[in-house]
């Protein structure tokens, strides 16, 4: 892989943080760029993002069942908790060549830092509502079953 990865602070499996490729022109900006199986671990097959949410807002209370996703805020700052049940990780993102790479069954929650930030995720797969799992303790059974 192209990418230079380093694990999140509490090592939880199947969560890395990722530093993603930057390009910086003086006087003219920053260019961020991955390419899909080359700089992360899957296919791309769905770009979502998130905008015009305001400071303080939650978002999340879910995890997926198979979806593998880079997860990165390129404006603004965006406090993304994780849980696997046993273990508890939270990363801040506020830097656009920053990302989460998440490759489990994450319970995940985002808290909107500062208004306007904008969330963008590179997903595996197309939007199936039955990988979701959105009820806590219907995840914290699917875990149980899956160890
Ligand atoms: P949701 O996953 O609930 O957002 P969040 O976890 O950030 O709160 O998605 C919100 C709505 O958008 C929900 O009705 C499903 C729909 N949606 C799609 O149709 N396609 C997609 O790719 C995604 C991510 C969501």
């Amino acid at each position: 892989m192209g990418m230079s990865t380093c694990s999140v602070g509490e090592n939880m499996e199947g969560v890395s943080l990722i530093s993603i490729h930057q390009v910086i022109t003086e006087g003219k900006g920053s260019l961020q760029f991955f390419e899909s199986s080359r700089d992360i671990p899957f296919d791309i097959q769905r770009i979502y993002y998130i905008t015009d949410v305001s400071s303080g807002v939650w978002r999340g209370g879910h995890a997926h069942k198979q979806l593998k996703q880079l997860v990165f805020c390129p404006y603004g700052r965006i406090r993304i908790e994780l849980s696997n049940t046993r273990e508890k990780t939270v990363v801040v993102l506020d830097k656009p060549n920053v990302g989460i790479l998440i490759e489990r069954p994450i319970w995940r929650d985002m808290l909107w830092e500062v208004e306007d930030s904008v969330l963008c995720v590179a997903a595996s797969d197309y939007y199936l509502v039955e990988d979701y799992i959105r009820d806590y303790s219907e995840y914290e059974k699917y875990m149980e079953e899956r160890r």
